[in-house]
């Protein structure tokens, strides 16, 4: 069993995607371990995506984060992350698979809809960003 960190960003919720996603993950047979809607401040958002601060689309990037409430998800099953990751589809949806959420959905590089975790070790760092073992159910 693996978990990960999935997010709907600012412009997945402010387009009315939340039940689009959720539902996506459930036909997908990821379990959602847990799910609240938050604000990112500003600092929140560089904190999260701190392995990007020195690229040119930081600023812009942590300014979209923290635009407007986002939903955060842990997501769990065999191989989650990259099945998460495979449904999100590629980080320009110009790229993006036939069928994916960002080739669907996506307006824009940046505002792709959505976020996965990319590897073990950031899944760890993203979850515990957000939540604490109280607030995931397991089972
Ligand atoms: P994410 O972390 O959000 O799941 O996306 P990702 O792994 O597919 O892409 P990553 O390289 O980690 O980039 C993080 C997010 O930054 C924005 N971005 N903008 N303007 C640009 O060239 C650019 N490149 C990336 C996107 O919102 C991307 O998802
Ligand atoms: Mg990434």
């Amino acid at each position: 069993m693996q978990k990960t960190l999935a997010i709907i960003k600012p412009d997945g919720v402010a387009r009315k995607l939340i039940g689009e996603v959720v539902k996506r993950i459930e036909k997908s047979g990821l379990q959602i371990s847990a799910l609240k809607m938050l604000r990112m401040t500003k600092t929140q958002a560089e904190g999260f995506y701190a392995v990007h601060r020195d690229k040119p689309f930081f600023n812009s990037l942590t300014d979209f984060m923290s635009s407007g409430p986002a939903v955060v998800m842990v997501l769990r099953g065999e191989n989650a992350i990259s099945r998460w990751r495979e449904m999100m589809g590629a980080t320009n949806y110009k790229e993006a698979a036939e069928g994916t959420i960002r080739r669907d959905f996506a307006t824009d590089i940046e505002k792709n809809v959505v976020h996965g975790s990319d590897a073990p070790e950031t899944a760890a760092f993203e979850i515990s960003y957000f939540f604490n073992a109280f607030e995931q159910v397991n089972a």
